[in-house]
């Protein structure tokens, strides 16, 4: 293993040790062993939570006029999830271990060289007998005799008690098969030959109602998205919004995930938090403006404009995410990766993946999607349930077209259409029959003759961002460790958590400088409950007020009040009600009246 691997490896521990040392995540179902890619969030990890969703819910909806908020079920008919795709295509691909019934997603099969031996099969001293043949790699520099051990051992844990003692199990036949470089064929871990690769659905099933047959299946969301589509028509109803307008959602998620791994990173149950960006087909912005905004580099995406076609809108919903992340600590530990066409899924026009540094490597914490018409018009051709909206401006402005104006629109759409079938069944690997092109020709009509009447199905721009990943790329970023050494000369580590202010879960720590000081503790109350009801606060008078500052270091605590004589008016009316605030970063300790407390910490911290 490299260096680098080890050192990431050595940092997710400590990581994942102060997580759990300082009540930020836990183990979920500790005390049962565990919970296979489930944690529970501490004390300090709900409050870190909180905040966060607190300021995407606030930048997204509440401080924008053009976005309002849902609250969906988790649980929905699960006719959503046939429409969306998701019950035929949520899949990851995977390969089964012909040893074990071990699986592993085929694309996570690291190539590996060695010797393939064969055997014809095993039995034991019990009777048991396994009368299938047997193949495995056995690793360059593997001895023989560990891969034999390894073997039975891996065939007795999946024979159970049946097959007696490891060590009496005989391999039968033995015999050395090729020598590989390379090959992706065998199990990363077992070594046992590897099976086709067969799709794995994604989605958690379960029964909704008492009966419990196959009738009642539904699905644990997979994604807080669709939800959205399928309420846009309540909302769009009851709100008198006009497109281009969003809805947000915050909301759990459940993937049965089949290697969830770095720690919260894959999980089964995680959070998204989503929007969906409702916007104009670009040929209606067309219509109505006569002119379609495009994107080139350099383009002012400030604010949006009324010609702004989906381009445009994809380009300034990444930028507005981008200053989301720099308004939480996470600006400078942000790529982008805009996804190839070969990468696209066959619906997205466009997507680009925010990445952010992990210490076990770049990897995506966002994705922003332009997804063009395809989950609403999936649902209205499923549910038969009309998902157009009308749009008196693009109606008035259609009216005034010339024939020859509408004519050269449909023939550009019939010709956009002949190419999406020619992509299509290309990708398909077959010739596009008539009856593709006569579909697709009489859809466009429909399509020219709907957006002529002022028509249309909106189109979507979807940023979509996890909330356990934003928790675990903060707290990655704010840890950073420093050598001190004590009034005794003694070295120790110490752990600062250098948490953005605005999402820290303790805003201030408030001191008293001697607990046996009735006067001080009385003043630091006061103080105390100044603060708390306006930021989450922690008090604290037990031990030295170093410690006490160390402890809220590791915290993540940004600042810390201590009251102390000078409080009190023991040294004098200039100073008395005013506090130390110690800045947790900078280490600058600061006097302050108490009175200019709250509005010295309210613009910082919120
Ligand atoms: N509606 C689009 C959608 O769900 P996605 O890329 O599958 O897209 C969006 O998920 C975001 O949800 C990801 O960027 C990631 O932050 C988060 N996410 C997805 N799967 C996750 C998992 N298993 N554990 C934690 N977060 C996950």
């Amino acid at each position: 293993m490299s260096t680098d691997a080890k050192n990431a490896i050595a940092q997710m521990e400590k990581i994942v040790s102060l997580c759990k040392r300082r009540g930020f995540i836990f183990q979920s179902s500790e005390i049962y062993g565990g919970c296979g890619g489930v944690w529970d969030y501490g004390p300090l990890g709900a409050e870190l939570k909180r905040n966060l969703r607190n300021v995407w819910w606030n930048t997204m909806t509440r401080e924008r006029e053009d976005v309002l908020g849902l609250d969906a079920s988790i649980l929905m008919n699960p006719a959503i999830w046939k429409a969306s795709g998701h019950v035929d295509t949520f899949a990851d691909l995977m390969r089964e271990c012909s040893l074990t019934n071990k699986r592993v997603r085929a694309d996570h099969v690291e190539p590996q060289d060695g010797v393939v031996m064969n055997y014809s099969g095993a039995k034991s001293p019990t009777g048991w007998k396994l009368a299938r043949p047997i193949s495995v790699l056995m690793k360059k520099g593997e001895h023989i005799e560990s891969l034999r051990k390894r073997v039975r051992t891996l065939i007795a844990s999946n024979a159970g008690e049946a097959a007696g003692k490891v060590e009496e199990i005989e391999l039968l036949d033995e015999a050395k098969g090729d020598t590989l470089e390379r090959t992706i064929d065998f199990h990363p871990e077992t070594g046992g030959a590897l099976g086709d690769a067969r799709p794995f659905n994604l989605m958690l099933k379960t029964y909704l109602g008492p009966t419990a047959t196959e009738a009642d299946v539904t699905y644990l969301r997979p994604e807080t998205a669709q939800a959205i589509f399928a309420q846009f028509k309540n909302v769009y109803d009851s709100s008198r919004m006009k497109v281009p307008f969003g809805i947000g959602q915050i909301g759990k998620a459940f993937r049965n995930e089949v290697t969830p791994k770095n720690f919260t990173f894959r999980s089964r149950e995680f959070e998204q938090m989503e929007l969906e960006f409702f916007i104009k087909p670009d040929e209606a912005v067309e219509i109505i403006s006569g002119k379609v905004d495009t994107w080139s580099e350099g383009a002012d995406l400030s604010e949006p404009k009324p010609n702004w076609g989906w381009q445009m809108w994809h380009r300034y919903w990444v930028d507005q995410r981008t200053k989301f992340y720099e308004g939480i600590g996470l600006g400078d530990v942000l790529e982008y990766y805009w996804q190839t066409p070969e990468d696209l899924a066959h619906y997205a026009r466009a997507c680009v993946d925010i990445l952010c540094e992990f210490p076990f490597g770049t990897e995506e914490l966002e994705g922003i999607a332009a997804r063009g018409d395809f989950d609403l018009s999936a649902h209205q051709t499923a549910s038969t349930k009309s998902q157009e909206i009308f749009d008196e401006e693009l109606k008035t402005a259609a009216a005034k077209l010339t024939a020859e104006q509408k004519d050269a629109l449909r023939a550009r759409k019939q010709e956009e259409g002949r190419n999406t079938v020619k992509k299509k069944a290309e990708k398909e690997r077959r010739e596009p029959t008539a009856d593709d092109f006569a579909a697709m020709e009489k859809s466009m009509n429909y399509f020219c003759d709907r957006l002529f009447a002022g028509n249309y199905v909106p189109h979507v721009i979807e940023p979509s961002a996890g909330l356990d990943r934003m928790a675990l790329a903060v707290i990655a970023k704010a840890f950073s460790e420093t050598e001190k050494v004590d009034e005794k000369g003694k070295k120790e580590i110490i752990t600062v958590l250098r948490l953005h202010p605005r999402v820290a879960p303790i805003k201030v720590g408030v001191f008293p400088l001697l607990k046996n000081k009735p006067e001080l503790v009385a003043k630091a109350r006061e103080v105390y409950a100044l603060l708390k009801k306006h930021m989450n606060c922690f008090y604290d008078e037990t031990a030295s007020i170093g410690r006490r500052y160390a402890r809220q270091d590791e915290a993540g605590t940004p600042f810390g009040v201590t009251i102390d004589f000078e409080t009190c008016g023991e040294k004098g009316p200039e100073l008395a009600d005013t506090v130390t605030l110690r800045h947790r970063d900078s280490g600058e300790q600061e006097r302050v009246k108490i009175t200019d407390l709250l509005g010295k910490l309210l613009p910082l911290v919120s």
